[in-house]
């Protein structure tokens, strides 16, 4: 390809992509696959590498991350990024009313409402229509320059299309959306983290992480509600909140004028309620007096302006008794502790139970039986505890000791050095183990034969058909029509004896079937190696390609995958090297199903790096890791993770060890640089 084709190809890409993006989060409909799009991007990124020439600073590749900002360069804010008063009071926000009637001697004044985003604010600068740069609010007179991060929020222009001023500014609040959260969250646990405390905190926590590849896979979101700039022609507030809409910023459609201060007070009550179904959280309301000439005339104090206030509303907190903890045993085993609650009604639920997370969270809250506890709704469904109320403590309560034995089976809990959670050991006698194993299995992102329920699943082990999941390729239609199991009446709040039917028999023997069609890597999800979720199968997956290479890989083969870290390395090994797991991965196989990869893609780019070794140490300014250890594979070369007189070449980023830089010079192997690197994969 030449350099002149190179420039059409990756403008007529990132035009195309642009407008996907466009259709997506301005319109909210999409056109192609997300599988079509993910490779639209890919070859421009592709394009980019080989051209680097043409990435240009608005490209929508920019959107994928992949930059490393080890220090955030501080920025001087152009105009301070001020806060706002604040009041819990209908009173107060009538008395403000008051004084902004007073301050501008007349009655004739209009308000603009808008909902308190609960997130970070950022403030971005446009430039001819570019984005220039993305800065956080700091101490409000400097913050950080954290563009790298914030252009990989879709919903953030990289360029404005219509005629705008020269320069502007936009500020606004960068929010983890609630379902994006508990994704993620769900994601976490699946791999054995712990999950991320609340969507704000989180927010604002990877806006400043170091590597945007990160910030990109969590999807953040932003919403925009104030426009600055010197000379700008706009009259009131309202009027530049619609230009920016124009213009493409996402903002929230949440808005409204009111005339006066009881519109505002009818606005305030009705989203008290209707602000749980937006996609951010939401602490209150913002007031702004609209016209722009009447909030200069009441300008601003030391720390907010005059013309603006926040309504909070109230934290929706609750005290009630802490009846007991129980403990949940899940299919790994994890231990999960559960507060027994009082009945209490909170923001419009009834709540019974708390989330404990693990034995540390209960030392340090000092909870004990019978405390008066509170209890407060943040971003997560399930509420927290978020304190004790000591003044009504019992004189007698002892402190929590932490269960010793399995609740299920009665083993002894293990904990792990360094991990927080206790774990019941005994895999295979342990019956929620059991059942967890094979109810992570059937589920649709596994083997998809969810007509499969757990009460049934219950019946095939009480009634000895089966003993674990590979077990499922023996059953029969006889032995499933007419097969009994216990069902649970919510209603009754009993358990009642049931049998299966024809209709269900027929369902489950087919989809039993149909599963043998499911892919490798769904397959290696299914099997439920700890710390092995969705994204970590698919690229063991891709990587080994069938199980007999990836049950035979070592410790150290596994941690040159990229994103595979030590613990999910030793929980593979560990699988593997246990007997009972590799006699049932045969069971499976022999029941037919797929054991490797279909169709592989194998991609390269050249062959310029045929047989030679690399090991890359150090943070990189143009790749991230993975994406160099990505390039020197589609270039022929090979990663390995010790320097050894066999090693052909060590790429020696920023901040690399001195040891390794050391031992490197010892066995006088070939030290290169980043650039270098780039130029040996150059044709
Ligand atoms: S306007 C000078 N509007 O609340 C007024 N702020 O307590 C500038 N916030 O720093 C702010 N939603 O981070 C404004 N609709 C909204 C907002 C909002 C959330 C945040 C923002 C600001 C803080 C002030």
């Amino acid at each position: 390809m030449t350099e002149d084709q190179a420039l059409q190809e990756i403008k007529r890409l990132s035009e195309e992509i642009n407008y996907h993006n466009h259709l997506y989060y301005q319109e909210d409909r999409s056109e192609i696959s997300d599988y079509d799009f993910d490779q639209l991007l890919k070859r421009l990124i592709q394009l980019e590498q080989q051209f680097p020439q043409y990435k240009f600073e608005d490209s929508p590749s920019q959107r994928v991350g992949g930059t490393i900002t080890k220090n955030f360069k501080t920025v001087v804010h152009q105009y301070p990024m001020l806060s706002l008063g604040n009041t819990y009071s209908k009173e107060e926000l009538i008395e403000w009313d008051e004084r902004v009637k007073k301050g501008l001697g007349t009655e004739d004044y209009q308000y603009f409402c808008e909902l308190k985003f609960d997130g970070t604010a950022l403030s971005l600068t446009y430039e001819k229509g570019i984005l220039k740069r993305a800065v956080t609010r700091g101490d409000g007179t400097q913050g950080d320059d954290v563009s790298a991060n914030a252009k990989t929020i879709r919903s953030i222009p990289l360029k404005v299309n219509q005629k705008v001023p020269s320069k502007f500014e936009v500020r606004g609040e960068v929010f983890f959306p609630k379902k994006e959260f508990e994704r993620v969250n769900a994601e976490r646990l699946e791999n054995g983290d712990d999950p991320l405390a609340n969507p704000r905190n989180a927010g604002s926590g990877t806006l400043k992480m170091q590597d945007s590849s990160i910030v990109a896979s969590r999807k953040l979101d932003c919403y925009l509600y104030y426009l600055l700039g010197d000379n700008l022609d706009f009259n009131t507030h309202s009027g530049s909140i619609e230009k920016i809409t124009e213009w493409g910023f996402n903002v929230s459609p949440t808005h409204r004028k009111c005339n006066n201060i009881e519109e505002v007070l009818e606005y305030i009550s009705e989203w008290e309620t209707r602000r749980h179904d937006l996609p951010s959280e939401t602490d209150g309301v913002v007031i702004k007096l609209d016209n722009l000439d009447q909030q200069n005339e009441l300008g601003f104090t030391a720390k907010s302006p005059r013309w603006a206030i926040s309504y909070k509303y109230k934290a929706e907190s609750a005290s009630t008794l802490l009846d007991s903890i129980t403990y949940q045993v899940g299919r790994t085993g994890a231990v999960t502790p559960v507060a027994n609650l009082k009945p209490v009604i909170l923001a419009g639920t009834t709540v019974k139970r708390a989330s404990l997370h693990n034995a540390n969270e209960i030392a340090r809250l000092d909870l004990r039986i019978g405390d008066t506890v509170f209890v407060e709704k943040g971003g997560e469904i399930i509420p927290k505890i978020t304190g004790v109320n000591l003044d009504q403590r019992p004189a007698d309560s002892q402190p929590v000791e932490y269960l010793k034995e399995c609740p299920e089976c009665g083993s002894a809990l293990i904990r792990k050095e360094g991990e927080a959670i206790h774990y019941c050991p005994n895999t295979d006698g342990c019956a929620p183990q059991i059942l967890g194993r094979i109810e992570h299995f059937i589920q649709r992102k596994a083997m998809d034969i969810d007509s499969l329920g757990a009460e049934t699943i219950r019946g095939l082990l009480d009634n000895k058909l089966i003993s674990d999941y590979a077990g499922l390729y023996q059953l029969t239609y006889e032995q499933l029509n007419g097969l009994e199991f216990k069902s649970f009446s919510e209603k009754k709040g009993d358990y009642s004896v049931r049998s299966l039917r024809k209709k269900s028999a027929t369902n489950i023997i087919n989809a039993i079937e149909e599963s043998k069609k499911v892919p490798f890597e769904r397959v290696l999800f299914a099997l439920g190696i700890r710390y092995v979720g969705q994204t970590v199968a698919e690229k063991l997956a891709i990587h080994f390609k069938n199980i007999e290479a990836l049950s035979r890989s070592t410790q150290e083969e596994l941690v040159n995958v990229p994103e595979i870290g030590e613990r999910i390395a030793e929980s593979v090994v560990d699988f593997f090297s246990t007997e009972k797991n590799t006699a049932l991965v045969e069971r499976l196989k022999s029941s037919g199903l797929n054991f490797e990869i279909e169709e592989v893609q194998v991609e390269t780019e050249g062959n310029n790096l045929a047989d030679k070794t690399f090991v890359i140490s150090g943070v990189f300014s143009q790749f991230s890791r993975d994406e160099l250890k990505e390039k020197i594979k589609l270039n022929g070369g090979k990663v390995v993770s010790s320097i050894s007189s066999k090693l052909d070449f060590l790429v020696a980023g920023d901040k690399m060890g001195p040891a390794k830089l050391e031992k490197a010079n010892k066995l006088k192997i070939q030290i290169i640089s980043e650039d270098e690197f780039i130029q040996m994969i150059k044709v």
